[in-house]
């Protein structure tokens, strides 16, 4: 068989044509494959087992509120020991490093007569109620952020809990319990 020059030419033509088509192909299947390598990876990634776990967790410690009824306030007491260097709870006790705790369980938010609060408290308004104390004291700086109060928390809830009822204790007339 005999070819002419532009019967060659058109072959030639054809056949790089369809070799770029060609490589083109293999090239969409090879980042379609690292798309599906991705996507697979963050499918695995979101296997999310301990973060998932952390989430229960919180929600576990979540609130000291629901342990209000069983927890003890002789238990407050010694959980206190981390607030005295700054606070009083007696009744007509010092302001210290912060404002006196007596009346505090069920009463205005900043509002101890003579103690100069921080915009951050002050500007909260509302009642200490069990819920509020609650967030609070599990993390003052997440509750109120540029607080005074440079404590970083109680973390367990039964210790809050015990603090909580400890401070009610000092309270003329608490809010009930929940
Ligand atoms: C390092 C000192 C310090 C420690 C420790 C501390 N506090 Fe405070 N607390 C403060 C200061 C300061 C404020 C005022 C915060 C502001 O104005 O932002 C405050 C405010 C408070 C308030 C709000 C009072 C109000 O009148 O609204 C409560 C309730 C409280 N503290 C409870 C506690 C408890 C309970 C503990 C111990 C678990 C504790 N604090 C530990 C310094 C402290």
């Amino acid at each position: 068989m005999h070819f002419s020059f532009w019967e060659k030419t058109g072959f030639a033509v054809l056949i790089t044509a369809w070799v770029l088509w060609g490589s083109d192909q293999i090239g969409d299947m090879l980042v379609h494959a690292d798309e599906l390598a991705e996507n697979a990876y963050k499918i695995e990634v979101a296997d999310a087992g301990p973060t998932e776990g952390a989430v229960v967790e919180e929600k576990i410690e979540v609130s000291a509120v629901s342990l209000l009824a069983s927890a003890s306030a002789d238990g407050g007491a010694k959980v206190f020991k981390k607030c005295q260097a700054c606070h009083s709870v007696e009744k007509g006790g010092p302001n210290k490093v912060g404002p006196n705790l007596y009346n505090t369980v069920g009463g205005k938010i900043a509002g101890h007569d003579g103690f100069s609060y921080s915009d951050a408290l002050a500007g909260k308004g509302g009642q200490w109620t069990y819920e509020e104390l609650d967030q609070f004291l599990k993390s003052p700086r997440d509750y109120a952020p540029g607080t005074k109060m440079t404590f970083a928390g109680l973390k367990k809830a039964s210790d809050r809990a015990e603090v909580i009822l400890y401070m009610r204790d000092h309270t003329d007339n608490p809010p009930p319990l929940p």
